[in-house]
């Protein structure tokens, strides 16, 4: 790793080797490393985004309910000793707890967030604790899920300014599990802008679309509890549930469609943000504008159209999800050879996705524009306990 210094000396031809922290160190820029750990919610779903997420979730292979608590104990003291720039050193073992690679560049705002799976209740004899709301999702129009990258017993959200640190947050939190789970699958993701995302604005996503522009922000606290902070059961008060979708973006069909075609299918200018028969990217969506023939303005399957509220009961949702590119693909038949496999790893925050998510998701996977540039491969839901007070664990009213 080269320090910050170096890094000054060496300019601009080495960028792309430096790391977030490095390059923000050497623009002089504020330090602001460190997100608490604790607090009335869990950090890493009002945080504003950092710039790289690795999201695991893991099965349990216990029907312990005692090593399932030990487990999340563990989990929650390495947690908040990688938050906030320690090394996670339990005073037992001859093998080193922490691995290590995260030792020089840690914190970048690293946030470790947790979650519980519908299948876990059953697993441990908790179905009756099992919130109403986590319900497991349904199949929708078009899926073509890989299950063992769906689903999941537990969830470990790490987001941070630097991709190496949720890498190590990972790592780590699979070794500390010693054996009570086992990963099921991962996904790593990244978004783009200028700087590390430190206001929850709006960045460019893969279609080249400003992206974020209509979410909740995380000042809103009116939105936040009405449409995303849990209330009940108890041992769920402060928290949320996450459903994440991985989303193939289909780029053969989509790169060769005309400006115009794109923005209709999402209802926005490409370049401004601007909904379309507006000028700026903040003016509002007008879904009953009609043109000189009488026509919508906003198509009727644009995407901001089949999303928003005003289609769906007024339900908002708190959309927080990263891009995903892993590789090549096979391109389609007719033309052969491989195109790139990427698109959106979908993370949203509802606090009940049977009324905010599920009819959304429906909507979206029939009546969308998008349904012809994507494909669903992968789903999960998960409730997301609330945050954690010093001297207890995530999640520890669930077994109270
Ligand atoms: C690859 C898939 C997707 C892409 C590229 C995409 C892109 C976008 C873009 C560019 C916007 C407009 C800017 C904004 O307000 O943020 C938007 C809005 C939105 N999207 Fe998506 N989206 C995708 C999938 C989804 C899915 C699966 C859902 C819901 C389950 C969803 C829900 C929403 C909502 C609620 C809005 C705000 C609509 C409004 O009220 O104006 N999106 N999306």
């Amino acid at each position: 790793v080269i320090s910050g210094a170096a890094a000054v000396g060496i300019g601009a031809g080495l960028d792309r080797v430096l790391s977030n922290s490095e390059r923000s160190a050497a623009a002089g820029a504020v330090a602001e490393p460190a997100v608490p750990f604790y607090g009335e919610h869990q950090a890493g779903i009002v945080t504003p985004p950092q710039s790289f997420l690795s999201f695991a979730a893991f099965d349990l292979t216990t029907s312990s309910r005692r090593r399932l608590r030990d487990l999340l104990s563990r989990w929650t003291a390495a947690s908040e000793a990688i938050t906030a720039g320690r090394e996670y050193a339990p005073a037992s073992g001859q093998v080193p707890a922490d691995p290590g690679e995260a030792a020089d560049i840690a914190p970048a705002r690293l946030t470790v967030t947790f979650g519980f799976g519908p299948t876990l209740f059953a697993g441990l004899g908790l179905a009756q604790r099992r919130p109403a709301a986590l319900e497991p999702l349904p199949r929708f129009a078009g899926d073509m899920l890989e299950t063992w990258h769906s689903g999941g017993d537990l969830c470990v959200q790490a987001c941070a300014d630097d991709p190496q640190v949720t890498f190590h947050a990972i790592h780590m939190l699979s070794m500390a599990a010693q054996s009570a789970v086992q990963l099921r699958w991962l996904q790593h993701g990244f978004r783009g802008g200028p700087s590390p995302a430190r206001e929850a604005g709006s960045s460019r996503n893969l279609l080249g679309f400003k992206d974020g522009t209509n979410n909740i922000q995380p000042t809103d606290h009116g939105a936040l509890s009405r449409f995303v902070w849990v209330t009940e059961p108890g041992w769920m008060r402060g928290g949320t549930y996450l459903i994440s979708r991985r989303i193939q973006i289909l780029f053969s069909t989509w790169d060769d469609r005309r400006l115009r075609e794109q923005e209709r299918a999402i209802g926005r200018r490409k370049r401004s943000g601007a909904p379309l028969g507006a000028r700026r990217e903040r003016d509002r969506v007008d879904l009953h504008a009609t043109d000189t023939h009488g026509d919508p303005v906003i198509p009727i399957d644009a995407h901001v159209r089949v999303a928003s509220s005003q289609n769906n009961d007024g339900q908002r949702i708190l959309r927080r999800g990263y891009h995903f590119s892993s590789g090549a693909t096979p391109g389609p038949i007719d033309r052969g050879g491989h195109m790139i496999n990427a698109g959106l790893f979908f993370i949203a925050f509802a606090r009940d996705p049977t009324r905010q998510l599920i009819p959304l998701l429906r909507r979206v996977t029939t009546r969308d524009a998008l349904t012809t540039f994507t494909l669903h491969t992968a789903s999960a839901v998960f409730a997301i306990p609330g945050g954690v007070e010093r001297g207890s664990f995530v999640g520890e009213e669930l077994f109270s």
